[in-house]
């Protein structure tokens, strides 16, 4: 990450410099405006560190005019006095942060990382959507919460390796959708991607469907057949809810994944196999292996790498997104949600996640008899959920933490740092539940 700091004091821009420099950043410096833009110009920097108030053009208006050069730059401003009227004025003009005189390193380091942290989160995850629209992939993937966005990072990361990858997540959060999306951007691409769905197969046809079997080796087995591990060789083998395997096959599976060799049913001779396995499951697999539902082995040689999706109802602002997708996807004529529609959708829980909202907008759409969506076209539960919240401790303690934190935000113009310390919680416990409960400044629409 490049840094450029802009600071009238010799003193002040030397001792950030050297600062920064030591935990290995780099930084160049700027004595003003003027010198800050020439230098901007020419080099791309990631974070402005400046100083408020400076002689010729202070911190505000030097802000003003690198977030035009650059509107994704990041910016800590540094001020002499932290009132509640300079942070407001500040993140208005587009500051990230800021930070009072003297500079607390320790505090900067802090705030530096985290803003690090975040652009390589946000580069990975953008490179992950651009790889889908460049090559066209069959596979579109929606979401710019920040619990998405770190989930694609660990995508992009994870699909490189050779290694097995266990995907986590409720009923309806994509794992599928993930488990294909780590074979299409690793390289193994253009080899084979095979799912199997342990909760679909009879118990004595798994050995068989897993690892093929040869003619005549149990009745029924008319001719030779090869198995799942066979036909995924070079690619990807996707055994989706991986829970229900049968204690019996667990151990075999086990076997295939130490030795990369396989036998099928009714012969001794071994195969080499290449495969990478992702295997997804919605339960909790380290608890089935207390209960001894589970092999340990075999847990541990499935979650290598672990992905977790989020919920939907913890990234409430990739509702409206999706629904918008939904409704491109499905709809006949033009189509549209009514904002009280939308409103009372980012409410709902969605204990069914991404597939109940997929389900529901199709099915809305289809019966509607107008192009837009209003509440009344909406399911009975939805409708209800807001009403039912009277009888809901749950519900009802989560609406009035809603309001609550809507009321604090608008108190502090939306400056978080502010409306944070007013509510008593701490800056990350905000955001988290700004993202759980979909507060966004501006409120939502459906386009
Ligand atoms: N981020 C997303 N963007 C767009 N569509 C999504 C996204 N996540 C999931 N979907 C869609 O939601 C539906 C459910 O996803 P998927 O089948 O992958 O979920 P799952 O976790 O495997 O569900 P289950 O636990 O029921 O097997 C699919 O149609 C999928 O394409
Ligand atoms: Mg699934």
């Amino acid at each position: 990450m490049k840094i450029l700091i802009v600071d009238d004091e010799e003193m002040q821009r030397d001792m950030l410099q050297g600062f920064l420099l030591k935990q290995g950043y780099g930084v160049e410096t700027a004595s003003g405006g003027d010198e800050a833009m020439v230098l901007f110009d020419q080099n791309g920097f990631d974070l402005v560190l400046l100083d408020h108030r400076m002689d010729g053009m202070n911190g505000d208006e030097l802000l003003a005019h690198l977030k035009k050069k650059n509107p994704l730059v990041r910016a800590i401003m540094i001020t002499a006095y932290a009132s509640v009227d300079t942070a407001v004025r500040v993140m208005r003009l587009g500051a990230d942060d800021f930070l009072e005189k003297p500079v607390d390193l320790a505090n900067l380091l802090a705030k530096i990382e985290a803003i690090n942290q975040e652009l390589a989160i946000d580069e990975e995850a953008s490179e992950v959507v651009d790889v889908l629209t460049e090559q066209e992939l069959p596979l579109q993937v929606i979401g710019e919460s920040k619990g998405m966005k770190e989930l694609l990072s660990l995508v992009h990361r994870m699909s490189q390796t050779p290694w097995t990858v266990l995907v986590r997540g409720e009923t309806g959060t994509g794992k599928e959708l993930i488990g294909r999306l780590l074979h299409l951007l690793s390289p193994r691409k253009d080899q084979p991607f095979v799912e199997l769905n342990c909760a679909s197969i009879p118990e004595n046809l798994f050995e068989s469907e897993l690892f093929g079997h040869e003619k005549g080796s149990f009745t029924g087995a008319d001719s030779a057949r090869k198995g799942r591990f066979e036909l995924a060789d070079g690619g990807t083998l996707f055994l989706d809810e991986v829970g229900e395997l049968p204690l019996s096959l667990q151990a075999k599976l086990l076997r295939a994944l130490q030795e990369k060799q396989i036998s099928r049913v009714g012969s001794e001779q071994a195969i080499s196999i290449d495969v990478r396995v992702v295997t997804a499951t919605n339960r909790d697999l380290k608890k089935m292996t207390e209960d001894g539902l589970f092999r340990e082995d075999l847990y541990y040689r499935l979650n290598v790498l672990e992905l977790e999706i989020p919920p939907l109802r913890y990234r409430k602002e990739d509702i409206p997104l999706l629904i918008e997708f939904f409704l491109v996807k499905y709809s006949f004529r033009p189509t549209g949600f009514s904002r009280e529609a939308v409103d009372a959708l980012i409410k709902y829980q969605f204990p069914g996640n991404i597939r109940e909202l997929e389900h529901l907008v199709q099915r809305v759409i289809t019966l509607a008899r107008s192009s837009t969506i209003g509440i009344a076209d909406l399911p009975l539960e939805i409708r209800m959920g807001q009403a039912a919240s009277h009888g809901d401790l749950g519900s009802r303690l989560d609406d009035m933490e809603r309001e609550m934190i809507v009321e604090g935000l608008k108190q502090y113009d939306w400056v978080q740092t502010r409306a944070a310390e007013s509510l008593g919680i701490s800056e990350r416990v905000l955001r988290y539940k700004m993202a759980k409960h979909g507060i966004r400044k501006g409120g939502l629409s459906a386009k």
